[in-house]
């Protein structure tokens, strides 16, 4: 799992190191000059080697049809955003997606179920939030809105849990990732969560309460990241198509 991370690292740092060992002998270097080139070529090298040996380890670990580790970190690069692509956040989604600790980079389901973590783990986060704000508030028409935003972030949360345990398939047993009637049930529960938190907002503007705008504002990530999934949802069909695979 690390080393995927580490791979795109890696990968990102032997370019840079290159043109540091390209642009050298230009000059003509001192004594002293000629140590720090060495250190460089050394270190250039260095991560070289270090970044094929993780890529090849990458490659043998994903059993991926290319033998090239920079052909499949590029690979890797271009499903991901062609899974953002549908969203409406697709350079948000491609970067958030690419810093999470990945097991496949490459299956538009994985990347689609890295998503949906991205929104539990934020779901999570806020969902205290309300009650935090209960125990700050005197005002009590506000105090009761916020009582049902505590409601519906529970529920919001149990919703989204429902597709991660959809999502959640043991090795044996064949068991699809996606099928669809799976995809037709994570769009509802998803699209309910999405609805808690404009509930809980509504109830907030209702009330007039001066809650509402650090409510919205640490409820934005969230919102993107559950509005990324379902986009992905809502195209699963279209992007599978581009990675020759069907839905079942
Ligand atoms: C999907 O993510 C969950 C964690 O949220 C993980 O337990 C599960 O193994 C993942 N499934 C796949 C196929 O990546
Ligand atoms: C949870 O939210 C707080 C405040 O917005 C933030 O500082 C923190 O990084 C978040 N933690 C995670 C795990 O997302």
């Amino acid at each position: 799992m690390e080393e995927s991370v580490n791979f795109v690292k890696g990968y990102g740092k032997v370019n840079p190191s290159d043109d540091e060992t390209t642009a050298v002998p230009c000059q003509s270097p001192s004594p002293k000059r000629r140590k720090t080139v060495a250190a460089v070529i050394t270190l250039g090298l260095f991560a070289i080697i270090v970044g094929s040996i993780v890529g090849a380890a990458e490659v043998h670990h994903r059993r991926t049809k290319s033998p090239e580790p920079q052909s499949s970190s590029v690979k890797a690069v271009a499903s991901i955003k062609a899974v953002c692509a549908v969203t409406q956040h697709p350079e948000s989604c491609f970067t958030d997606v690419s810093t999470i600790d990945s097991g496949n980079f490459f299956d538009p389901e994985v990347i689609f179920n890295f998503t949906l973590r991205l929104a539990i783990n934020e779901l999570t986060n806020i969902s205290s939030l309300p009650k935090t704000l209960i125990s700050k508030s005197h005002d009590l028409r506000t105090g009761s809105a916020l009582r049902d935003c505590a409601t519906l972030f529970d529920d919001a949360l149990s919703q989204l849990s429902r597709s991660v345990e959809a999502m959640r398939v043991g090795p044996v047993g064949g068991e699809k990732l996606l099928t669809e009637e799976k995809v037709a049930d994570m769009k509802t529960w998803i699209s309910a969560a999405m609805t808690d938190q404009e509930t809980c907002v509504d109830g907030l503007e209702e009330m007039g309460s001066t809650a509402v705008d650090e409510v919205k504002s640490r409820m934005q990530r969230s919102n993107e990241y559950m509005s990324n999934s379902l986009a992905i949802l809502a195209n699963i069909e279209t992007i599978l198509d581009q990675f020759g695979l069907r839905l079942h």
